[in-house]
């Protein structure tokens, strides 16, 4: 393990592995909290295999499924069914087989006016604030347990794309992203910094040679949103040895 600033960057053999480490990482979180937990999910292909994981009987078993909230850092506007709902494919492949249906917190894009994304950002803040109980963060009290993380090849993280305004959003916990910087281009909605970083502990998951690229620039110090993307608790990237740089073999 190695600390670079802030952020603790640990590297697994391969993506079982990693699925395998933040799956520990999830009951670990748990474990250190007897009550009410609010985890943040994220979207793209990488948190999959964690999400098959946590289904299984090892894990499903382990989880206290009733004290569990379920979030979502950034949705994409598109119907509930479809594959490139961010909540919609952890539903399918757990939440909806494991957790009660009041536990799961989706981003309302299925419904919300896509040419109106703030107004499904503001339904989105509105339900944050009410699960939180008051209407400023509070750094003695973060709102999440834990937040999962992926990082883009642009360096985006959760919908806060590089050069956006939404980056330098402090007051709202909420936007709307009109206009997306990758795949699909489809508005969406994203949780803002400060609001992510609300967290006990943030988790990227970083696997594949795809990604050596984008994590060579990241571990550089380049000003990239999923650089900015910190928690007021602990920040860990998990990665895998395809994707990490040359420099960091071996350390
Ligand atoms: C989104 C995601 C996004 C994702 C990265 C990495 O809705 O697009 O939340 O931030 O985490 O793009 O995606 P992959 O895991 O597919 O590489």
């Amino acid at each position: 393990m190695k600390t670079h600033d802030n952020r603790q960057v640990i590297t697994v053999a391969d993506p079982a592995a990693l699925a395998k480490a933040a799956a520990e990482r999830v009951l670990a979180r748990i474990e250190v909290n007897s009550g009410r937990l609010a985890i943040c999910l994220t979207g793209g292909s990488s948190p999959k295999q964690l999400y098959q994981l946590l289904a299984t009987d090892a894990y499903r078993s382990k989880i206290p499924w009733d004290r569990v909230h379920w979030f979502i850092g950034d949705e994409r506007f598109v119907p509930a069914g479809d594959p490139l709902n961010n909540m919609g494919v952890a539903r399918e492949i757990f939440l909806d087989q494991c957790a009660p249906a009041a536990n799961i917190h989706p981003i309302p894009t299925a419904t919300a006016d896509p040419a109106d994304p703030d107004r499904g950002a503001a339904l989105y803040e509105q339900e944050l604030r009410s699960f939180y109980g008051a209407d400023a963060l509070d750094q003695a009290r973060p709102l999440f347990d834990l937040v999962l993380m992926g990082v883009g090849p642009d360096g985006h993280t959760a919908s806060l794309f590089p050069g956006d305004p939404a980056l330098d959003e402090t007051a709202r916990w909420v936007v709307g992203v009109p206009k997306a910087n990758v795949e699909p281009f489809v508005p969406r909605v994203t949780l803002t910094l400060p609001t992510l970083a609300s967290c006990r502990e943030m988790l990227f998951e970083i696997a594949g040679a795809d990604k050596r690229a984008i994590l060579t620039r990241v571990l550089a110090g380049e000003n990239l949103p999923a650089n900015r993307a910190r928690s007021i608790g602990e920040t860990i990237w998990l990665v895998d040895k395809a994707a990490l740089p040359e420099d960091f073999r071996g350390q």
